[in-house]
């Protein structure tokens, strides 16, 4: 795969930037809405009806932000397949009309039948595609396979080291190995096997305390693991599920929270299947679950924990893939969870976290491999794995490489720098590329280095690091999301949130070039409407078809929503993309990417 000189290995003409209502791809590509928060997804739902939203309708609705995008085919050609979305969460001020931005611990227009349409609209959806005979892809409306997963209705099986824990049981689960739904799916991955990782991030925002002080703050003391929750920031106030069901307030279930903030996978052509939450890949803020197979057969997974200054972790099987599903989703069960630490002179150490092994005793508060995982954190603190600046996605690549997002930490101090996060105050991030020691991704130990680092190469105080080509167009702030081609390259996906200010860039994808002479060199391929974050991106095999996921379109540092009435039309908004209805708010899409006359996608 390697470059010659000033040739790119991505045929296509980059993009130019900016921010506007609307949403830009390169020329000679199509980026054609599949789907929208609220579009029908079976057979019996009712048609979207923003002014009137029910629970009941959500259901069998598409749901909120779309983040992770998967797909795993039906059919030899690949022409028919499932699309399996994580839906993150909900920006109450642009659902409901007349609602504005509930924060602060005012939660006071959330009623109960509100929250009960957040929650159904949370979780991910599986939905069956198919390619038509003008060659773009659209929703099988009346497929069996077709269903929304969320933290309303969705009844899991835990597994692993933490199920039956007493820490995992609560008054509805006296046994701590059932719980409903699932919280905050981000990123996610797709087994090698055809099934759905869903990873639980932001977790903490979902639990409630009536206990605060005289800030406002949540008052622990009366909670007997108070510094596990303090670690892990619960509760986090976000939303005030709490307020309407116990199991989300920590003052009446002090359990619930360790049910959460796992990795969730589910098996998108058994419809009847329980989704399984596997406890052996650890409890943190996992950003997202990207799989691999060693050379040996075994299963790696890479997950990083999105919160500044955490950790980046990998899992790596006991067993090894075969063609025997159910004994492969039990490797996720039975196998050795490491975090990285990364030292000055560029090598990894991934380091186990076992009970019993260094200081991972009864005597630092881990009587078993349960207390290992729901405290991931705290075991990973034990043993000196190197704090980053938020690791997001990580795309590891057959040949023993790794991709790790770093997407920004502007509280690392000047003291707190180290090699691999060699900026304070970083309000760009950088991208780490990991060689596993023999390209194998079971190894533990390798070497890394800086791909790049981001932010505008022409401002000498960003301290930005870029191929030299590298365009006013290309270069881009906070990699979030990240995926990799049927021919190795890599693509990013950016994530500024309110920062976006600072750059006047909307989020996009790019394309990155990592081997040769070209290497750290990034072109504008996509960019989002105003105010919306690029999540997926996901390639099919044939690399023909390209999905992107546009969250929250019409927020972050834009104007919002607050001034417009319920049963009222939407006044003023940044945009109404991708309906441009004025009887619509902005939509979180998915899009399809397919090259006009068709072939692989900047071959
Ligand atoms: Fe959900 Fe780390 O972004
Ligand atoms: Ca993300
Ligand atoms: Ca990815
Ligand atoms: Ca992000």
């Amino acid at each position: 795969q390697a470059a010659a000189a000033g040739s790119s290995r991505y045929n296509f003409e980059e993009l130019t930037w900016g921010n506007d209502e609307t949403h830009h791809i390169a020329e000679g590509y199509d980026a054609d809405v599949l789907l929208r928060w609220g579009d029908p997804i079976t057979a019996d739902a009712p048609e979207f009806d923003v002014m009137n939203q029910t629970a009941e309708a959500q259901l069998k609705q598409f749901g909120y932000n779309n983040d992770y995008v998967g797909f795993t085919a039906l059919d030899d050609r690949g022409d028919r397949g499932l699309l399996c979305v994580n839906h993150e969460y909900t920006n109450e001020e642009v659902m409901f009309p007349g609602i504005g931005r509930q924060d602060n611990q005012n939660f006071a227009a959330m009623t109960k039948e509100l929250v009960d349409i957040e929650m159904a609209a949370h979780g991910g959806s599986v939905v069956e595609i198919a390619k038509g005979e003008n060659g773009k892809w659209a929703l099988v409306r009346d497929s069996q396979y077709n269903r929304r997963i969320t933290p309303l209705t969705t009844e899991m099986a835990i597994a692993g080291p933490a199920a039956g824990s007493d820490r995992m049981k609560t008054t509805e689960d006296p046994t701590g190995t059932r719980v409903i739904g699932t919280l905050n799916n981000c990123a996610g991955g797709m087994t090698p096997w055809g099934t759905y990782l869903m990873a639980e991030e932001n977790f903490h925002g979902y639990f409630w305390t009536d206990a605060v002080d005289a800030e406002g703050k949540p008052d622990l003391s009366a909670q007997a693991e108070a510094a596990q929750m303090k670690r892990y920031g619960v509760p986090g106030l976000w939303y005030n599920w709490g307020q309407h069901y116990d199991r989300f307030n920590i003052d009446k279930e002090p359990n619930e929270p360790n049910r959460f903030g796992w990795v969730v996978e589910v098996d998108p052509r058994d419809p009847s299947a329980m989704p399984i939450k596997h406890t052996a890949l650890g409890r943190f803020r996992h950003e997202g679950c990207e799989t691999t197979v060693a050379p040996s057969g075994q299963l790696v997974v890479y997950s990083g924990d999105d919160n500044r200054f955490d950790y980046l972790y990998k899992y790596v099987s006991t067993g090894t893939v075969s063609d025997d599903n159910a004994a492969n989703s039990a490797l996720l069960d039975d196998g050795t969870l490491y975090v990285a630490r990364f030292d000055e002179d560029g090598t990894i150490t991934w380091m186990p976290l076992v009970h019993g092994e260094g200081p991972l005793t009864a005597d630092n508060g881990f009587a078993s491999q349960a207390d290992v995982v729901i405290d991931t954190r705290i075991a990973a603190d034990l043993l000196g794995a190197t704090p980053m600046d938020r690791p997001e996605d990580v795309q590891p690549r057959g040949d023993g490489t790794a991709y790790v997002m770093l997407t920004n930490n502007t509280k690392r101090t000047p003291e707190q720098v180290n090699a691999a996060n060699p900026r304070p105050e970083s309000s760009f991030g950088h991208i780490i590329e990991i060689k596993e020691d023999a390209g194998d991704h079971a190894a533990t130990t390798g070497t890394w280095s800086i791909l790049v680092k981001c932010g505008d190469p022409s401002l000498a105080d960003v301290g930005a690091k870029w191929h030299p080509e590298t365009s006013a167009n290309g270069w881009f702030g906070s990699p979030d999301n990240c995926a990799i081609d049927a021919d190795g390259r890599l693509w990013i996906s950016t994530d500024q949130g309110s920062g976006w200010g600072k750059t006047g860039k909307s989020d996009g994808l790019y394309a990155l070039e990592t081997e040769g002479e070209q290497r750290g060199l990034s072109r504008l391929f996509f960019r989002c409407p105003v105010g919306g974050e690029l999540c997926g991106p996901y390639f099919t095999d044939d690399s023909e078809t390209l999905f992107l996921a546009v969250q929250h379109p019409g927020t972050d540092g834009t104007k919002n929503y607050a001034g417009f009435e319920r049963n009222s039309t939407f006044e003023d908004p940044a945009t109404r993309w991708p309906d441009f209805d004025p009887a619509m708010p902005p939509r979180p899409s998915v899009l399809v990417v397919t090259k006009q006359g068709g072939g692989k996608i900047a071959v």
